[in-house]
């Protein structure tokens, strides 16, 4: 037995990865592939909440996969795998569904958030969507769960069905995960659209696969102010939107620059914003460049999907008969 920490993050294959995606989450992962059991996949059965279309969601599981591997991840080290590749997960969501108050998935605020933004299709998918999520982590009997601010509340479900779990069999199976990240390092990385954050479908976001000059328009066309007048005052919400993302892509000496022409008033937004966006291209292209690589190459993504399969599914239907056995399920004559 490895005394390596297991490790489980995934993300919903709705669109592009985004910056937000990679120094909110990716950083992270890639951090975290060394020194634990990592199972990073494309939670492509909750991105069916949103009924996409058969061949953008074939086309989205795609893209994030070949996203994934352009930043880093490396399926030698890690295990990436595809959700749907695992009907593991599906039956362990089966079972978890029966200890699942809908009391307390109906509070959730991400549920809560869905009623408002998609009113016309609120699906029990929508309300179960925490069970899934927890299946996806139990399944592998994570330790730890490397995800944002806006998936605490999910990951604390998690806590609660797992501890749930143990207390109604009496055992002590299922461990209770804990979020995990670098501290400081996790960034929230806001939109350009002057408030909230880097989102899929804000329209306000950066993705690592736009091309130069979709990244220039984008940040020349980002919500600034009118400039300031009184000399060392904190600049406003979309300025410092704009630092805070150059605080991540460009060097420390770049943004004092900016900070000092800010301070004393002699900024010109327009300069920032082009040094910004070559820094962000800087940052982006070699990704891009990669990206398109590897979507070039059904093969070799078509490899790293089954063998990532195959290693999560090795864990998954392990914990399944674990489970099942625990909850009362057995051959006759045992
Ligand atoms: N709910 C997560 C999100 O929207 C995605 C997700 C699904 C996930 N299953 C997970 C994240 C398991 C971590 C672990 O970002």
């Amino acid at each position: 037995m490895s005394t390596m920490d297991t490790v489980v993050s995934g993300i919903r294959s709705t669109g592009n990865l985004h910056l937000g995606n990679y120094f909110g989450a990716i950083k992270n992962f890639l951090k975290m592939q060394k020194e634990n059991n990592c199972y990073f996949f494309i939670a492509d059965y909750h991105a069916l909440t949103t009924h996409p279309r058969p061949d953008d969601l074939h086309g989205n599981i795609k893209q994030v996969l070949a996203e994934y591997l352009a930043c880093g991840i490396d399926p030698e080290i890690a295990t990436v795998f595809i959700q749907s590749d695992v009907p593991e997960v599906s039956e362990l969501y089966l079972l978890m569904n029966m200890n699942a108050y809908v009391g307390e998935l109906e509070r959730t605020t991400s549920f809560k958030d869905k009623i408002r933004k998609q009113s016309d299709n609120i699906n029990a998918g929508l309300l179960t969507y925490p069970v899934l999520m927890a299946a996806d982590i139990i399944i592998h009997k994570a330790n730890k769960v490397p995800v944002g601010k806006d998936q605490e509340q999910n990951l604390e479900m998690t806590r609660r069905f797992a501890r749930r779990f143990n207390m109604m069999y009496e055992v002590n199976y299922f461990p209770e995960p804990d979020a995990y990240n670098f501290g400081e390092q996790l960034v929230k990385i806001p939109g350009l659209d002057g408030t909230g954050k880097m989102g899929k479908s804000e329209g306000n976001g950066i993705f690592l696969a736009d091309t130069p000059s979709e990244i220039r328009k984008k940040v020349m066309r980002a919500v600034t102010d009118t400039g300031p007048v009184t000399p060392g005052k904190e600049p406003s919400e979309p300025v410092k939107n704009l630092f805070t993302i150059m605080n991540v892509v460009s060097t420390q000496e770049t943004v004092n620059f900016f900070l000092e022409k800010h301070s004393s008033c002699e900024i010109r937004y327009g300069d920032m914003k082009k040094q910004l966006a070559e820094d962000i291209i800087k940052f982006t292209d070699p990704i891009r460049s990669k990206i398109n690589e590897i979507l070039s190459d059904n093969k070799y993504l078509a490899k790293v999907a089954a063998e990532g399969a195959e290693k999560a599914r090795a864990s998954a239907s392990q914990t399944i008969r674990d489970v099942r056995r625990i909850i009362g399920y057995k051959p006759f004559g045992q």
